[in-house]
């Protein structure tokens, strides 16, 4: 499974690159705005040129067709790693055929049902999110699409990658690798708590203890 961080900070992504295991990168018009990036095309050539040659996706706010895919022309055209999320709209699904075609890579977002998942890959679509979180808050059961998902792309061997966004703690990171999902996209907080645990702590403490009373 390949490790995404879901921000518009710099800073987490820079630490993350420098953990040494991410593999890309994924914003929305929600966290670019509670970083502030006021100028959207400046942002995306400060994302994309920090994170190349890994992907960054960036999302369209335009809601017909024509918008969404005058916007993914330009900012696509930023730099080569920049794809375009698109929300999974029927004018959205549109756009994404048309960006098929023109080979820009796409990610429809906003991914509830599995028959979003497969419409959109039908489409063309490079990447699908669905939102594990999001469908957990209502009382339902955000993990059930992402195995819906899994399974009815394996069963027409569809390239579409399934990224499971929407991520709130590590045992959707764990859930999602079980499933067979290519991708988990979470926010800096939860890939930090992946990397610690408390037996591990303990463990080098005594480790060194026992090592220091080696030495007299
Ligand atoms: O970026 C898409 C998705 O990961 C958003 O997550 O926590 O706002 O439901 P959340």
């Amino acid at each position: 499974m390949q490790f995404y961080i879901d921000t518009a900070n710099l800073d987490q992504i820079k630490e993350m690159m420098n953990w040494g295991v991410l593999d890309g990168v994924t914003t929305n018009p929600s966290l670019v705005a509670k970083e502030g990036h006021k100028d959207f095309h400046e942002f995306v050539n400060k994302i994309s040129e920090l994170v190349y040659p890994r992907p960054v996706s960036c999302e369209v706010i335009s809601l017909d067709t024509e918008g969404m895919v005058k916007e993914a022309e330009e900012i696509h055209s930023i730099r080569e790693n920049v794809v375009v999320k698109i929300p999974c709209t029927k004018e959205g699904i549109k756009a994404v055929a048309i960006l098929s075609q023109k080979k820009i890579p796409t990610n429809v977002t906003l991914i509830f049902s599995p028959m979003q998942a497969l419409v959109a890959a039908k489409a063309g679509a490079t990447y699908v999110s669905p939102f594990i979180g999001r469908i957990d808050d209502i009382s339902s059961d955000g993990m059930k699409l992402i195995k819906e998902i899994v399974e009815i792309f394996e069963n027409y061997a569809i390239e579409t990658q399934i990224i499971a966004a929407s991520i709130r703690h590590p045992m959707h990171l764990v859930e999602a690798a079980l499933i067979g999902a290519d991708i988990a996209t979470a926010p800096f907080s939860v890939w930090q708590k992946v990397f610690n645990h408390p037996l591990t702590d303990v463990g080098i403490q005594r480790f060194l203890e026992d090592w220091k009373k080696l030495q007299g």
